[in-house]
Parts: structure tokens; sequence; C-alpha cells
């Protein structure tokens, strides 16, 4: 996709190993993403890790160049220099972000930061304002067990509460990273205590892409969805039934450079650095599968 000595030669011309991006395959899966959105009424707020690249992003947004999440600040930062708006910084806020922070909330119309710590709301509600309040999202944790404030537990609508109650902060709302049924009932079980409080959310929301792709009934009482992995797809979500082979837009272009019957082996010039270092614990292809091959690992 991007400019590079690897574009419009043919693949056989590559030196491998080569990372290969069905283009077609990738505005399909953006839009149909954004078409879910559009039948079940919430809005995209699309993850970039998977891609890191403005083309993908462009697609992912609708042209619109508005509402992405991001996982690092390097990446929040490239795309706020390339005209991108609506920027959340999908991690937890810590006191060393602050410096960056500051200069994306003042470069940009909505810069988002996510907490989950107590530490992090003392952290913004000490920290003067570049002219404009901290625009924050509280992550939950509803299940999945990554980053966020458990969804039973009081310390999080406690936090809710004083970045509600802060007159620097403007709350957003609540972000969970996993959206299966349970976790988006949680998470609106969440949003009730919240309502209890006091506190409204304007924005509810769960990604990841497998409950996307096959959103359920609750995802209608969200306002926004952020996946990230249905712009390439993968194995993993092939064998969650995420998804088919067939919409898989990405793969690893390889040569067989030994042969060694004696072992029933083949030696591929890629190493797992190349294809998944985490291999597929749960599946028996190993570190990926060969394209119309289904006898080989
Ligand atoms: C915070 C956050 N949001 C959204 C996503 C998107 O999930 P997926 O790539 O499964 O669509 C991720 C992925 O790990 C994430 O870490």
């Amino acid at each position: 996709m991007a400019e590079g000595a690897s574009v419009g030669r043919r693949v056989e011309e590559l030196t491998t190993p080569a990372f290969l991006v069905d283009l077609a395959k990738v505005k399909t899966n953006c839009a149909n993403m954004l078409a879910t959105c559009k039948t079940i009424g919430v809005s995209l707020r699309a993850q970039t890790k998977t891609h890191k690249t403005i083309e993908c992003a462009v697609l992912q947004t609708g042209e619109s160049k508005s509402g992405l999440v991001t996982s690092t600040l390097e990446e929040a930062e490239f795309y706020a220099r390339h005209g991108f708006d609506d920027i959340l910084y999908g991690y937890p806020l810590i006191p060393h972000h602050m410096p960056r922070v500051i200069a994306l909330t003042r470069q940009l119309k909505k810069f988002h930061v996510m907490v989950d710590s107590q530490l992090a709301v003392d952290t913004l509600k000490d920290t003067p304002t570049p002219g404009k309040p901290w625009s924050v999202f509280l992550k939950v944790d509803c299940g999945n067990k990554r980053a966020g404030v458990w969804w039973e537990d009081e310390a999080g609508v406690d936090m809710a509460l004083q970045l509600h109650n802060a007159p620097n902060i403007t709350f957003v709302g609540v972000y969970v990273h996993c959206g299966n049924t349970y976790g988006a009932k949680r998470l609106l079980k969440f949003v009730d205590r919240l309502k209890q409080r006091g506190v409204t959310c304007t924005t509810v929301g769960t990604g990841s892409t497998p409950s996307c792709r096959q959103p359920s009934d609750n995802m209608k009482n969200l306002t926004e969805i952020h996946p990230g992995n249905y712009t390439f797809l993968d194995v993993q979500q092939w064998s969650l039934g995420s998804c088919s082979q067939e919409d898989i837009a990405c793969c690893v272009a390889t040569r067989v450079i030994g042969h060694y019957p004696h072992r029933n082996q083949m030696l591929i010039d890629c190493g797992f650095v190349g294809l998944t270092k985490q291999g597929y614990g749960h599946m028996d292809t190993g570190y990926g599968v060969f394209r119309g091959h289904p006898n080989l690992k």
C-alpha cells in the first residue's frame, strides 16, 4: 500500500520474506465494518495497531480521518501530523506521558486519554490544561484481564465520579477492549451504576474484531466500537470463526530454500519473527497456515 521498492512488482520478484497486503480485501473489510456500524447504530473508533499506515486509517474512517484509537503516543502523533483528528491514546495513562499528552491536546480538536488508576486521575486533576479540558475515557476490565478497573469494584465508579466532577476534565465515557456478550452486559451494568450516581457516559464502547464482526444484540446499546484487526484479519480470527480464509487480507511470501526428505521437512526463508512469535498454541497449525496446502505445517 505504501510507496516503496516493492510496489508494482510481481510477487515472484520480491525479496523474501515479504509481507503482502491485498488492498481489495482491506477495502472490503473496512467497508463492511463501517456498514455494520451503520446497521447497529454505533460509531467506529478504529484501532490502528494492526497496520500503522495512513492509507488504511483513511479506509477505516471512510475518508473522514476522524475517530481513531492508537496503542502508542508515537502512533497518535503520526496520525495527528497527517491530518487525523478525534484520536484516543488507548493505553493506561501514567505521569511520564503528560508532556506529549499536553502537546497533542493543544494540537488536535479532539484528543482523548484513557485512565484506569487513581494516579492517572490525580495527575490529570493536578495538571493545568493547555486551554481546554482533558478529555478522558475510563478503561474497564469486564473479564478479559487486560488493563482496566474491575467492573464490579466500587473503585471504578469512584474514579468516574472524580473525573465527572473535576472542573478541568471532560469525562467522555467508558472503554472495554473485548465486547463479547458477557463483556458488553457487564459494561452496561457498570454504566447503570454510574447513572445511579449521576454520572452519564456520552460514549460507551467495546471492541474487538470477533465480536464486532458478529455483533450481539447488546451492542445496539453501545455508542461506539473499536476493532482493529478486522482490516487485515489473520489465522487466529479464522480459527475463532470470525472470518473465512478468503477474507484474510495479508500473508507472508516465503521461499523454500531446502528440502530434507529423511526427516520430511522443508526449510523456508522466514523465521517466526516474520510470522508470529506467539504461534497458535490452541491450533495444530504452528505459526501459520500455508495457503492451498493444508497438509503442510
Ligand atoms: C485497547 C484496544 N482497543 C481495541 C483493540 C482492537 O482489538 P482487535 O485488534 O482484536 O480488533 C485492541 C487490540 O488489542 C486494544 O488493545
